[in-house]
């Protein structure tokens, strides 16, 4: 079976908790795609140049245990404003969602760009605020030595980069289904998230 779950969203939304949950739910592989773009930020930070980088970006890159701070975040988003290096990431995506046996993938353009034909879209978000505080606990639980306006600060840098840029930009595709999980807890937003994919599986 071929089934593709896209979700997307701004920066710290949930997307990551919720991707994994609903593919462990239903079977489905996940690939967070942030990853792939934080990976070929942490190689042009030790100093690669970014399109190399992504053109050589192996599995190994993915596993760094060195991608979750923000100074990598920011330069993710730096390289994904260049639509060569995004051309270049195209293809390993676009074979992941399309592998047997399901797939979720999150990120900022799967399901406008990536998997325009993805049987599920969501878009989730929450506000600012809520976001940064979530990722705020997330990077000091981790032990990184991060406050709440430096961290609100990289949200607002990232999503305002994401949104502006010409290629792919962080959007919610017309029929994605929109999550605002402010006010949600975790296992209120995974339970929305499944009950999404259910509704299109049911048909
Ligand atoms: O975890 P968080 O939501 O903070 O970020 P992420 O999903 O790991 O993505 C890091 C950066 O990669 C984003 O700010 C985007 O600039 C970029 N990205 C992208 O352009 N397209 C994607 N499909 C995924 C991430």
């Amino acid at each position: 079976m071929m089934f593709t779950v896209a979700i997307d969203g701004p920066a710290a939304a949930g997307k990551g908790t919720i991707s994994k949950r609903v593919a462990a739910f239903f079977g489905f592989a996940h690939l967070d795609t942030g990853l792939i773009y934080r990976a070929t930020g942490a190689r042009v930070l030790a100093g690669e140049e970014a399109l190399e980088a992504a053109r050589s970006l192996r599995v190994e890159d993915l596993q760094r245990d060195d991608l979750r701070t923000t100074e990598v975040a920011q330069a993710a988003s730096k390289v994904a404003v260049m639509p060569e290096v995004r051309a270049a990431l195209v293809d390993f995506q676009k074979d992941f969602a399309r592998r047997e046996g399901g797939a979720v993938l999150d990120g900022r353009d799967i399901g406008t760009v990536i998997c325009p034909d993805a049987e599920v879209k969501l878009f989730v978000t929450a506000s600012d605020e809520i976001r940064a505080e979530r990722r705020f606990l997330e990077l000091s639980g981790k032990g990184q030595d991060v406050t709440r306006e430096g961290v609100l600060e990289d949200l607002r840098i990232r999503d305002q980069r994401d949104r502006e840029r010409e290629a792919a930009p962080l959007a919610a595709a017309a029929d994605a289904v929109l999550i605002d999980t402010s006010e949600m807890d975790i296992e209120e937003a995974v339970a929305v998230a499944i009950s999404a994919v259910e509704a299109v599986l049911k048909r």
